[in-house]
């Protein structure tokens, strides 16, 4: 197809020198476009632009970076990350960040105090529980999770797929009471799965893999200068005039084996783009792909899906103690998982006074209901003697609603191939996808996966 576009190039050339090709100017002309600059979509631009592919990153919000979210405090010039945290001590982000000119280090991040809180999300008063040795148990899981090791590259299922997979997470913890005591940790490092125990096994595997476990043993990689924006505001510099920030698709005139154009609202105006191919990175949810054009096919599998809320913010004029961190626990659950939507925890920061609150639910709410919730539960903290009294509200410093999240499909859909359908979406209509709903939510794995079984299809 690199014709076309040459030849639409070569003819509004042609036009341009006899003053004709009035809209010249507002058509983009690439090799691909891409969709969300996030995680995903920022990798593939970078690497397709290395390759010398022509690329558009065409991004809703005014920075990349998707759930990687850094707030600098004005006062102090102190960098919090409250999005995305930490990445694995692998080859593939190492090579990217020296691509990048991002220096590292490796290290084993504190998860808050060592002496936390456990409250209960709805009441917010202390819960007796004992945060259990996870040791052993992890071994346990881990040799469970051996049993299926291409999950870690993919949603490569074995074909059957074993029911071990399709059940709810509690029912599989019945099933293999060993690991148990590891339930705890893998629930609150891979926050953001909504209602844990009803989730199939499968997205728990996917969620809290064999590399978590290595890195939690022996150290994640994090940006040197502790500001994980660093990796977006680089690569933003590289791809000047590639990126279009607040940005989006407004229609999708043509998507099929001839190439694809799209009408994008810019804040310099509607714009054509006109490219080869196309690179969906964003939650695959249909109501953020309204604009695309989907057949009845495409359609029907994204249909589907089903997505989580998460949500994090950071908070001030708390009343809480600099070095207060809290944990949710139930006391009536299953292991004492929370019930959510409620708050998953609450950590100190770097900043002064500043508090990070992490927050989930089974399915999108809307921000002022997750706000309200937040600001009622510190007031219960504060009733409760947890929290001083402050005069005035709490005050949200930032806010991000992550919804929709983890997206996911029920059991039998899983069961009957309904990945092995996703993934033969990848070409079909000019279109490939990659990003959290086609791996795991994780920047590392979704970095791999996009270069090992994206790229190099896209690029041929
Ligand atoms: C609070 C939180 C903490 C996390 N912590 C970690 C961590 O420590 N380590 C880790 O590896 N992972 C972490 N994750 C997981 C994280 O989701 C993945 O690492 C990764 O960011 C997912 O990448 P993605 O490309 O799928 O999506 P995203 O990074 O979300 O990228 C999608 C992008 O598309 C944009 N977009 C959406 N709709 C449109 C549209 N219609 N048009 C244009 N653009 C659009 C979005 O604004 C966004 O920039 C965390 C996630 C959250 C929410
Ligand atoms: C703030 O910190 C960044 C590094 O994180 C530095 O580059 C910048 O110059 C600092 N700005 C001010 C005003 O000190
Ligand atoms: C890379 O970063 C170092 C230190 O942060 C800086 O001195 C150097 O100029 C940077 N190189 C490029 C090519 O940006
Ligand atoms: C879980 O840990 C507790 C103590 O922390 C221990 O008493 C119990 O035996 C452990 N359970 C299993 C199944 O290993
Ligand atoms: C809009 O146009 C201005 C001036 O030409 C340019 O600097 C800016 O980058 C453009 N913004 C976008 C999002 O294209
Ligand atoms: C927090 O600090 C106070 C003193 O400021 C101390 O009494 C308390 O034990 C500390 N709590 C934790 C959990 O470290
Ligand atoms: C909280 O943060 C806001 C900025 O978002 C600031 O104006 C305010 O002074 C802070 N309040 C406290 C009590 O620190
Ligand atoms: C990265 O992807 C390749 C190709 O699938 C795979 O062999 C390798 O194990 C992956 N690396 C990690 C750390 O998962």
């Amino acid at each position: 197809m690199f014709w076309k576009a040459r030849t639409a190039l070569l003819a509004c050339w042609l036009i341009l020198s006899f003053g004709l090709c009035e809209d010249s100017d507002k058509t983009i002309f690439r090799d691909i476009a891409i969709i969300g600059g996030g995680a995903s979509g920022t990798y593939s631009a970078i690497k397709l632009h290395d390759q010398g592919k022509s690329v558009i990153l065409i991004e809703k919000e005014e920075v990349l970076g998707g759930h990687t979210n850094t707030y600098r405090d004005p006062r102090t010039n102190t960098s919090v990350d409250y999005g995305v945290m930490v990445f694995h001590d692998q080859k593939v982000v190492k090579d990217y960040f020296k691509r990048l000119n991002v220096s590292w280090v490796i290290t084993r991040p504190e998860f808050g105090s060592s002496t936390p809180n456990y409250l209960d999300p709805k009441t917010a008063k202390s819960i007796k529980f004992t945060n259990p040795d996870p040791t052993s148990a992890l071994v346990a899981y881990a040799t469970e999770l051996s049993r299926y090791p291409k999950l870690e590259q993919g949603f490569f299922l074995p074909d059957p797929i074993p029911s071990d997979l399709l059940l709810p997470f509690g029912k599989f913890l019945e099933k293999y009471p060993g690991i148990a005591n590891a339930t705890f940790l893998a629930f609150n490092y891979g926050q953001g799965l909504g209602d844990y125990l009803k989730q199939p096994a499968l997205y728990v595997f996917k969620n809290f893999g064999l590399d978590i476990i290595r890195d939690i043993a022996s150290g994640f990689l994090i940006p040197a200068s502790g500001n994980n924006y660093e990796i977006y505001a680089h690569a933003t510099k590289i791809l000047g005039s590639d990126v279009l920030l607040k940005s989006v698709v407004v229609d999708t005139p043509r998507r099929d084996e001839d190439g694809v154009q799209l009408i994008i609202r810019t804040p310099n105006g509607t714009r054509k783009v006109n490219a080869n191919k196309l690179l969906i990175t964003i939650p695959p949810k249909l109501e953020n792909l309204n604009k695309f054009a989907l057949d009845r096919h495409e359609t029907k599998l994204f249909g589907k899906f089903m997505n989580t809320g998460y949500y994090t913010c950071l908070v001030n004029n708390t009343g809480l103690a600099q070095n207060f961190t809290s944990y949710s626990v139930s006391p009536d659950t299953q292991l004492n998982i929370p019930n959510l939507p409620g708050v998953y925890n609450i950590v100190p920061t770097a900043i002064q006074g500043v508090f990070d609150v992490k927050y989930g639910s089974p399915s999108t709410l809307p921000d002022s209901y997750v706000k309200s919730e937040i600001i009622s539960y510190i007031k219960k903290l504060q009733a409760g003697g947890l929290a001083e009294r402050v005069s005035g509200e709490p005050n949200f410093v930032a806010f991000k609603s992550h919804a929709p999240f983890e997206l996911t499909v029920s059991p039998d859909d899983i069961a009957n191939g309904f990945y092995k359908e996703l993934y033969a979406l990848q070409g079909y209509r000019n279109t490939w996808y990659t990003g959290a709903a086609f791996h795991t939510q994780d920047s590392a794995m979704l970095w791999n996966f996009t270069r090992a079984y994206v790229l190099p299809r896209l690029s041929d």
